[in-house]
């Protein structure tokens, strides 16, 4: 499913060049007769609109709006971005000089990759892993090691075993918080574990957290809401953020915190990659977060609604698969994982499912190898229950075509 580009008369980089499989996939699932839960899109509908024009208007207002900003980011968002990691961190300080803000946090993996990855270099990644992690890393010509994910998270007992029998990472990379694909959320034991290992090992870890305020049950109990970052336990740890999945992604505001010698390589490497980020987009996204009375309301309901829309999604794929599929119980995020015991290959259900007018993510699609045939990623976040429950008698219907066939 990936497109891979031969050069002609292009640099000898561009052969190793994949096209994201997700990203080929949303061009095939932009047709109106597929219900799509194959992207990361958060739901259109819960994009807070008005607050983002009202935003925007303010913003406008400002002569500094429409003028290039500093390249590691306009200060206004940078000391907002500070201020809440602080929060995030338990109260731990943050300096705002050790935040930059880049186009989305997806930049901020291809500068840091630039900045930490030689060629050759071992990069550990999750197993099953980000897609857009992996393509960077493959980019960067890193040599990519894969740790598996349990329901604690990254399997550190096995990264040490790995480290112990000589294996040397500069970076591994991880996403702790409602894990995408697979949903989990990584221990504190684990989280304290691996920043040990960093220390110990002298690796940095990218904690890669676009998803930790989509928890689903804060108002009852703890349980749900994740432990205290990687970031807490260790200076070896880059934490990674976004505004894309709780404002919106068109803003392409992303961030991340880190040691003053990665942030002075990064801002090198950005000044030659754009300059600087808009500053428009940035001062509108400082003024929503900075708006605590409003963003907290605006969370509530965004977790009501993807809580709401995981359980309908579950639910009905529980109704119609029975025994068959196994179906991740997601507490945070935007993202079911499921995984089929009936030997169906979801690579060859996707075909069918396009037929039928539903679309997925396949499980190989997150796999640096051929795993996951049976496994694949469902996104509940941008459709409602109603339409989620569409989705799945589409499936179902598929799923028995195929079956058929074989
Ligand atoms: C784990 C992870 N990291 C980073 C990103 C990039 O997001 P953005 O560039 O919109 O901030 C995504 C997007 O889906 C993601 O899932």
């Amino acid at each position: 499913m990936s497109t891979t580009y031969r050069p002609a008369g292009l640099a000898t980089r561009t052969e190793s060049l994949t096209s994201s499989a997700i990203r080929d996939l949303l061009a095939l699932t932009a047709r109106d007769d597929v219900i799509s839960l194959a992207g990361g899109l958060p739901a259109t509908d819960l994009i807070p609109i008005d607050r983002i024009a009202a935003a925007a208007e303010a913003a406008l207002r400002r002569p500094d709006a429409v003028q290039y900003c500093e390249t590691s980011g306009h200060r206004t968002l940078r000391s907002v971005v500070a201020a809440r990691e602080s929060l995030t961190r338990g109260g731990m300080p943050v300096p705002v000089e050790s935040v930059i803000v880049t186009h989305g946090s997806q930049q901020a993996l291809t500068l840091l990759a630039q900045a930490l990855i030689d060629p050759g270099a071992v990069v550990v990644v999750d197993e099953p892993a980000y897609t857009g992690a992996l393509q960077v890393f493959s980019i960067a010509e890193a040599r990519i090691e894969s740790i598996p994910i349990t329901d604690t998270g990254m399997d550190t007992d096995e990264l040490e075993r790995r480290l112990a029998a000589g294996l040397r990472p500069a970076v591994v990379h991880t996403v702790a918080n409602f894990h995408n694909p697979r949903g989990v959320t990584m221990s504190e034991q684990r989280r304290r574990h691996l920043a040990a290992l960093a220390d110990r090992y002298g690796f940095w870890v990218i904690e890669d957290d676009p998803y930790g305020e989509i928890c689903f049950d804060t108002t009852e109990s703890d349980i749900g809401v994740p432990p205290l970052p990687i970031a807490c336990h260790s200076d070896r740890v880059i934490r990674l953020s976004s505004a894309s999945k709780i404002l919106a992604p068109t803003l392409r505001v992303g961030w991340f915190v880190a040691p003053l010698s990665i942030c002075a390589a990064v801002e090198l490497l950005k000044q030659g990659a754009d300059l600087c980020g808009s500053s428009m987009t940035q001062l509108m996204a400082a003024e929503m977060l900075a708006d605590t009375a409003w963003l907290d309301a605006h969370l509530v309901v965004l977790r009501r609604e993807y809580a709401c829309r995981a359980t309908a999604l579950t639910n009905a794929l529980g109704a119609e698969f029975g025994d068959r599929l196994t179906v991740s119980r997601p507490e945070g995020g935007m993202f079911a994982w499921a995984t089929f015991r009936d030997g169906t290959d979801t690579g060859e259900l996707l075909d069918a499912a396009l037929d039928h007018g539903v679309a997925f993510v396949p499980g190989t699609a997150f796999a640096s190898d051929a795993q996951y045939r049976h496994s694949l990623r469902l996104s509940f976040a941008g459709s409602t229950p109603a339409v989620l429950a569409e989705a799945v008698r589409r499936l179902g219907a598929a799923h028995t075509a195929s079956t058929r066939v074989r």
